[in-house]
């Protein structure tokens, strides 16, 4: 199946779920390939068929029958809903910010719909701004729950020296604006920097000593819109300011702390573009109250 157009780079993918165990082999080798030998996010081979044939999904995208990215997905249940957990995704470097990554989890929602469930969890790195590009403004899902040091500490070149802290995402499927966001219709950068101008900063940041911005002040948020900094290129601060990637890590933490137990939701994500500088945000707003149950009456 072919799912969208893609860039003149990656027309002519193929998606579908992955079948022969060196089709299997070869996830392992694309992830070896982006997070090194040492990472410890894989999924055997052995397991990867097992996911496939007990309602997990397996998929890739082919360009013949090389594989280029893939996404691995296994049934999830938390006492009351039944969806799935998404649990790899992965493009090979020279083909990322093509819109594979885009293209996988738009073919992984096809397939999850058809086995008649309508959510798909997950959990990202809240400094990748890649991973909020793609998640919460591309996709439409909404990073609802905040876990420190979640998967405690991993030795590969991404994770090495800091908490692993993850947001947890939930995506609606069959959401109006889930539909809306797979079909291009994202605000414009005029829609953003009015959002922006007109919301509250909860976490404040300035010029480190490598030009970098890192995080100057944590404050609770407030007002009907607030926004959530985070480093455009969490690498260049690896590279360049050391130290700053744990103060990230920090006001970041307690940002989301702060918002969650405010009542605050997260409901969009962006990059701003001024005076030559690009900044990433969250956008977050005061959660919908549930509304009460039904009285049962006298
Ligand atoms: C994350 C990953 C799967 C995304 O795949 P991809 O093919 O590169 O993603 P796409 O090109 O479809 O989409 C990326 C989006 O993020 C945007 N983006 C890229 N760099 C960004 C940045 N620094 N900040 C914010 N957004 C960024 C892109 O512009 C694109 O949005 P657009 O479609 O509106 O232009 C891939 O880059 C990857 O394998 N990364 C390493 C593994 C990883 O981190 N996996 C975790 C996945 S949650």
């Amino acid at each position: 199946m072919a799912v969208g157009a893609g860039s003149p780079r990656t027309e002519g993918f193929r998606f579908r779920r992955l079948q022969k165990p060196e089709e299997f082999r070869q996830v392992e080798e694309l992830r070896t390939a982006v997070w090194g030998p040492e990472s410890e996010v894989g999924v055997p081979t052995a397991l990867q068929r097992a996911l496939q044939d007990n309602g997990g999904i397996v998929l890739g995208a082919f360009a013949d029958i090389y594989l280029a990215g893939a996404t691995i997905s296994l049934l999830g249940w938390d006492g009351s809903t039944l969806y799935h957990y998404s649990h790899l995704t992965v493009v090979r470097p020279e083909y990322q910010n093509h819109g594979l990554g885009f293209r996988l989890k738009a073919f992984q929602r096809d397939e999850v719909l058809k086995l008649g469930l309508s959510e798909i969890r997950g959990t990202f790195d809240p400094l990748e701004g890649r991973s909020a590009g793609l998640i919460v403004r591309r996709l439409g899902a909404r990073p609802d729950r905040y876990f420190s040091h979640y998967f405690g500490q991993l030795d590969d070149p991404v994770d090495r020296g800091l908490e692993t802290d993850r947001l947890r995402w939930v995506w609606p499927l069959a959401d109006v604006r889930v539909e809306e966001r797979m079909a291009g219709r994202l605000p414009s950068s005029e829609d953003v920097q009015r959002r922006w101008a007109g919301s509250t900063p909860i976490v404040e940041t300035d010029a480190g000593e490598s030009g970098l911005r890192v995080p100057t002040v944590v404050q609770e948020p407030t007002g009907p819109s607030a926004h959530l900094e985070i480093p455009f290129d969490l690498a260049s601060v690896r590279e360049h300011e050391e130290a700053g990637v744990r103060r990230w890590r920090h006001a970041v933490r307690d940002a989301f702390r702060a918002a969650f137990d405010l009542g605050y939701a997260v409901d969009d994500f962006a990059v701003l573009s001024a005076a030559h500088e690009r900044r990433s945000f969250y956008f977050l707003s005061p959660a919908p109250k549930p509304s009460p149950p039904a009285s049962a009456g006298p």
